[in-house]
């Protein structure tokens, strides 16, 4: 399965079954997130055979179950959009491997000791991990990629008609849209701007503390469907 194919088959899972993710697998997973640590400067930290987190009153009101790994999205405060950028990485690259996964900023119990957090470093959110009891639903679109999308070229009509963005563009804000986002909120633009120039943006919501966490994953999300050799981010 590839990354693109990925986006289009993950689904947020709650349930997951008692079976373990294989060690080679993990090792996968590892790999990338050291690899992404230390390109990005962040610290998460993946927590296998760990059931604490997901047993508490908050984990069961979210309707978890079974949840015995998880990556724990740790890094200098203000790391926001790399967390969710590199995060949705690990994400797609466990679809990939045939695992489900679920972003988690609320609905967990915080277990200190099981990852470490440096002074100056946050606890954003956990991504919980495993083999899914099902394979999770589309989430209800509530955006067009009309409701997405600014055109600012200025050659431009300036008209939101669909098909006067480039293919590659229409396709990354497709993927865009298909990307978890804390409460499926949505909130964020993407900008055209001349010479295949790119700017994503969170719209400012109200008591929404993982924005920059969704521009992230949806910048993700855009480069994987866009291809990165189509433009350039500003
Ligand atoms: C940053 C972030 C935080 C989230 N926090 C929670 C949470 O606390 N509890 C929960 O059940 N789902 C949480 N989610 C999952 C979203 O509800 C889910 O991604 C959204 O409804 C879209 O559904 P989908 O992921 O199946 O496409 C979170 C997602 C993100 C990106």
């Amino acid at each position: 399965m590839t990354l693109q194919e990925a986006i289009l088959v993950r689904h947020s899972v709650r349930q997951y079954m008692d079976k373990p993710v294989e060690a080679e697998k993990i090792a996968q997973l590892q790999a990338l997130i050291d690899k992404s640590n230390g390109e990005a400067g962040l610290h998460m930290q993946l927590i296998t055979n760990e059931p604490k987190a997901f047993s508490g009153g908050l984990a069961k009101y979210g309707k978890f179950s079974g949840v015995g790994n998880y990556i724990a999205m740790i890094a200098p405060k203000g790391k926001d959009v790399e967390l969710g950028y590199y995060g949705e990485q690990v994400v797609l690259l466990a679809q990939t491997l045939g695992l489900n996964t679920c972003w988690v900023g609320l609905t967990f119990s915080k277990q200190p000791d099981k990852y470490e957090i440096r002074e100056g470093e946050v606890l954003n959110s956990v991504i919980a991990l495993g083999y899914g009891a099902t394979q999770g639903k589309q989430h209800p679109q509530k955006k067009t990629i009309e409701d997405v999308c600014e055109d600012k070229r200025v050659e431009s009509q300036k008209s939101k008609v669909e098909s006067h963005y480039p293919s590659w563009f229409i396709k990354g804000v497709e993927a865009a849209l298909l990307a978890p986002t804390a409460i499926n909120q949505q909130k964020f633009l993407f900008e055209l701007h001349d010479n295949n120039r790119v700017k994503a943006k969170a719209r400012l919501v109200l008591l929404n503390n993982y924005a920059s966490t969704d521009l992230g994953i949806v910048k993700c999300h855009f480069e994987i469907a866009a291809g990165k050799e189509n433009f350039e981010w500003v």
